[in-house]
């Protein structure tokens, strides 16, 4: 009898640990919108696939009870053709609209440092090793054209899905925007490893948008993103990759006040005197065409 119930409870035991490594193990899953909608229900399966995490029926629960009873760090939600990404503070979802915004001043005539600064030009070929969510691509992409071609690199992969699923479906009227956003080539990976796999010279130019050693609380959209982004800073050896592996240039986005551009090896500096935001940049001897 003692030995029934020693047994019964170690098999107890036993089955607590394995419940307990397997919340552990996942890391997110994803669900549909409370509408349930066959498009949203095939989207959410073809994502669980895909990224190989569970799919959980909704069945009208709150996605705060989701964290709860799966313990897990993301909720990805399939929600009329569109994939958002959950956290416990914020609900990621892509949307083009800064994106939008500067591509109007561009076409109003008005500058752009970003472009200044990489020297953006019709058919070169750009590596942004830093996605987010995608702004910095768009304008990228619009200025290249057909002719060039953006590729973005995301480490965080429920990031890079939620933004590449944004560009290959949002729609709107903007044709700039649509066209751009379509054209880019997203990729989840470490920009590290993907810069060591990279044949010398070939892309014209090398960005990075790494998140703010100082951030500036004022930007709304990277609020959104700090608890899913990768905040490590850069290092020496991911900027000498990305020299050996740009033709043209190296190009860093930090704040206008921070001490990376000289910890990094950035001489040329670029953005307005009052501006919160500067453009680091390595030119290599090549002579970039004008
Ligand atoms: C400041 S955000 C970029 C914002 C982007 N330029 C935009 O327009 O939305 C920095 C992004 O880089 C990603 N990141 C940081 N380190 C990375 C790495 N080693 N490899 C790839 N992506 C990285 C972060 O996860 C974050 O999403």
């Amino acid at each position: 009898m003692m030995l029934c119930i020693l047994l019964k409870k170690t098999a107890e035991i036993n089955m607590l640990l394995v419940k307990s490594v397997v919340i552990l193990l996942i890391e997110a899953i994803i669900t549909t919108g409370r509408k349930l909608q066959t498009n949203s229900i095939k989207l959410a399966k073809l994502t669980a696939a895909k990224l190989k995490i569970p799919y959980v029926d909704r069945k009208n629960s709150a996605i705060e009870k989701f964290f709860e009873v799966y313990g897990v760090k993301y909720v990805l939600v399939a929600k009329k053709n569109s994939l958002r990404l959950c956290t416990k503070n914020n609900e990621i979802f892509f949307h083009p609209s800064l994106a939008h915004l500067r591509i109007k001043n561009i076409l109003n005539g008005e500058g752009d440092r970003m472009i200044e600064a990489m020297n953006l030009k019709c058919g070169m070929k750009i590596l942004d090793c830093t996605l987010g969510l995608g702004a910095d691509s768009i304008v990228e992409s619009f200025i290249v054209g057909n002719e060039g071609n953006v590729t973005a690199i995301e480490i965080n992969k429920y990031l890079a899905e939620v933004v590449d699923h944004g560009f290959k479906n949002f729609s709107a009227d903007n044709v700039n925007v649509i066209e751009s956003m379509r054209r880019i080539n997203v990729i989840n990976a470490d920009y590290i490893d993907f810069l060591k796999s990279a044949a010398d010279n070939s892309f014209d130019v090398v960005y990075f948008d790494p998140m703010f050693r100082h951030p500036l609380n004022k930007s709304v959209s990277l609020n959104l993103i700090r608890d899913v982004a990768d905040h490590r800073a850069l290092t020496i050896e991911a900027i000498n990759e990305a020299v050996r592996v740009a033709k043209y240039r190296v190009v860093m986005k930090e704040n206008s006040r921070s001490l990376e551009f000289d910890r990094l090896g950035f001489k040329k500096i670029l953005g307005g005197k009052y501006s919160p935001i500067h453009y680091g940049v390595i030119e290599k001897n090549f002579c970039q065409s004008a």
